[in-house]
């Protein structure tokens, strides 16, 4: 047997015939980018999570760096994020202009810290970007009651969020403007890059859509300055599709969550811990163990592929020194760093594939 880090074949030899016959649809159509499927699943999309609008781009960085720039960022601006999340997050930030400021993440979920915000604050501060991480949400009343408070913006980084609920309400409409991603690993996963920016306001909207297109609204004249950032149809047309089974993806998830959660408890593995008003979707099973890197190799000998989200903080990368962080500064995140790896996560991952994982884990813990 041979468990990947992650794996979409299985998903596409079922569904292979109806892919094709769309891809086919899309080719014979006449319209590559920016059509009909794209608008289709704009409006599918968003109104899943509970929303207004949704704008197609062409991946959730762009998502991020559009939904910024919407909200008026630019150069100087501080916004206020993580530095336990993937590059994409705080790269799309230095692209708008704006200057990154960290708060920590909670040591029992490893999301943001909102108890942290306050001394984040400066004259400068214009947004905070929470990343819903692994696949659930930060604590968006503490969020949004800091940011009504201190007038600022709040855009959801949901590339990993696809499908959880906060209090009941999807991630994505939780603040001014959402992110997604359909790159495809995501849970939401295209068959190529591609992004959305959600929001429940028209102005966002319509600004989204000329900055993805060279600052356009007609055809050749530009009403600002703009950018390519375009969804493609093939791209559009393979989400719509998937979006019907969206719902069974997430419950997988959470069927696998259970199932390790059951069969590991008492390992030795920290296990992940569900953060308060959460409904998980699960996009990674990060678990924690001192001796992580052992456990990594040990497995790999098994024919068992493991990923670790995220092996170093973003405000210690050279990419990133000009911030002007340094070690020390962000202490949860950066233990964090040292000791999280993540357990094989994915709908098509069999009852014994995992039992398999869990059964290596168990013989390499000892337990
Ligand atoms: C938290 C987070 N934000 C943003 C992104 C960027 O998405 P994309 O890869 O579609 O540009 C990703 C995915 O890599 C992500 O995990």
């Amino acid at each position: 047997m041979k468990i990947q880090v992650w794996d979409y074949k299985k998903e596409y030899e079922i569904h292979q015939k109806d892919i094709l016959r769309l891809v086919d649809e899309v080719f014979r159509s006449g319209r590559l980018v920016l059509g009909e499927s794209v608008c289709e699943f704009e409006q599918a999309f968003s109104a899943y999570c509970g929303s207004n609008y949704g704008v197609g781009v062409n991946s959730g960085t762009d998502a991020l760096l559009l939904g910024l720039k919407a909200l008026g960022i630019g150069d100087g601006d501080e916004v206020i994020t993580v530095a336990n999340t993937a590059v994409p997050t705080v790269s799309a930030i230095m692209s708008s202009g704006g200057v990154p400021r960290f708060v920590d993440v909670k040591p029992g979920t490893y999301l943001m810290n909102a108890d942290q915000l306050e001394q984040a604050l400066t004259s400068k501060t214009k947004c905070i970007l929470p990343v819903h991480l692994y696949g659930q949400c930060v604590d968006m009343n503490q969020v949004m009651k800091f940011s009504l408070k201190h007038g600022l913006s709040v855009l959801e980084d949901c590339a990993q969020s696809t499908g959880a609920l906060f209090e009941g309400k999807r991630s994505g409409c939780l603040g001014d403007v959402a992110a997604f991603s359909f790159y495809p690993t995501k849970i939401l996963g295209g068959y190529g890059d591609g992004g959305m920016v959600v929001t429940q306001k028209e102005n966002i909207a319509n600004k989204v859509r000329r900055l993805r297109m060279y600052g356009m609204e007609g055809q050749y004249y530009s009403e600002e300055h703009g950018y390519n950032s375009r969804l493609d149809e093939v791209h559009a047309k393979i989400l719509s599709f998937k979006l019907q089974y969206l719902e069974g993806y997430v419950a997988r998830r959470r069927q696998l969550a259970e199932v390790y959660r059951q069969e590991l408890c008492g390992s030795g593995l920290t296990l992940p811990e569900v953060a308060e008003g959460n409904y998980h979707a699960y996009y990674l099973y990060v678990v924690r163990y001192p001796e992580r890197d052992m456990v990594i190799e040990e497995l790999k000998k098994k024919n068992i592929f493991l990923n670790i989200s995220y092996p170093w903080p973003i405000h210690t990368m050279r990419g990133y020194s000009s911030l002007g962080y340094k070690e020390g500064d962000l202490p949860v995140t950066e233990s964090l760093a040292n000791d999280i790896f993540s357990l094989p996560m994915y709908p098509s991952l069999t009852d014994g594939e995992q039992e398999y994982v869990c059964n290596a884990l168990r013989a390499i813990l000892g337990k």
